[in-house]
């Protein structure tokens, strides 16, 4: 009897604890490797750090939500790669922190939007979307244009990030508020929107 099935099953705590031991090791052995794999942490050729701009953009982005409605990962499928570009690889985006991959679509995903409209196209979408897409349902966002950087706010959050890896030196950061003097946050916006997922060529 001892060590057979039926007296497992039948002594609850015994079982919850094998139960649990054997996820556990199920997740190690799927996850741990994950850690080493070369492909997973190390950055796509020609990935930078966020430049103050682009950081503060980021930082607005994730502020406003943008998130709730638009993706940021293209999944491995004709379907997406045909209408999006190449799919995400996760060396794209390792020094995001947090990252914005997600999967709620109420808008298209974003992950290659970087440079497929022009900066002015970007601007009159933002103030009012129905200007360009009279059937869109994306909210505006029209005091963004009107709302000054704070240069300084910038330096704490690359610090942080340097806490985390991601490879600014002590010059780029003194060097930074300078770079946002007289910028909008629509301004920063558009910087991070451009630069999303441009690194790896898609288009045709
Ligand atoms: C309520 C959902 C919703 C929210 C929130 C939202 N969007 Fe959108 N977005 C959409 C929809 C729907 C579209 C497609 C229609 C259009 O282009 O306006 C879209 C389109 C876009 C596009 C064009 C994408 C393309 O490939 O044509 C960009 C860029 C964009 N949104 C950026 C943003 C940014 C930046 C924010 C946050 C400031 C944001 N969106 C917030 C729903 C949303």
């Amino acid at each position: 009897m001892k060590f057979s099935h039926a007296w497992i099953e039948s002594n609850p705590w015994l079982l919850i604890g094998l139960v649990l031991l054997v996820i556990s090791f199920g997740g190690a052995v799927e996850i741990i490797p994950l850690f080493f794999q070369k492909t997973l942490t190390e950055p796509v050729t020609g990935l930078k750090p966020y430049t103050a701009l682009t950081l503060t953009g980021r930082d607005i982005y994730i502020r406003e939500g943008c998130y709730g409605c638009h993706s940021q990962m293209i999944r491995p499928f004709r379907a997406e790669t045909e209408r999006y570009g190449h799919y995400s690889v996760a060396g794209e985006s390792v020094y995001d922190h947090p990252f914005q991959w997600g999967s709620k679509r109420t808008g298209p995903d974003l992950a290659r939007v970087g440079a497929r409209y022009s900066d002015d196209w970007h601007r009159t979408h933002l103030n009012n979307p129905r200007d360009l897409v009279p059937e869109s349902n994306m909210p505006g966002y029209p005091w963004l244009a009107k709302t000054p950087l704070d240069p300084a706010e910038v330096i704490p959050k690359m610090h942080a990030l340097k806490r985390l890896g991601v490879p600014y030196a002590e010059s780029d950061i003194v060097a930074a508020p300078a770079t946002l003097v007289g910028k909008s946050e629509q301004d920063a916006l558009i910087a991070y929107l451009q630069g999303l997922g441009t690194l790896i060529k898609t288009r045709n």
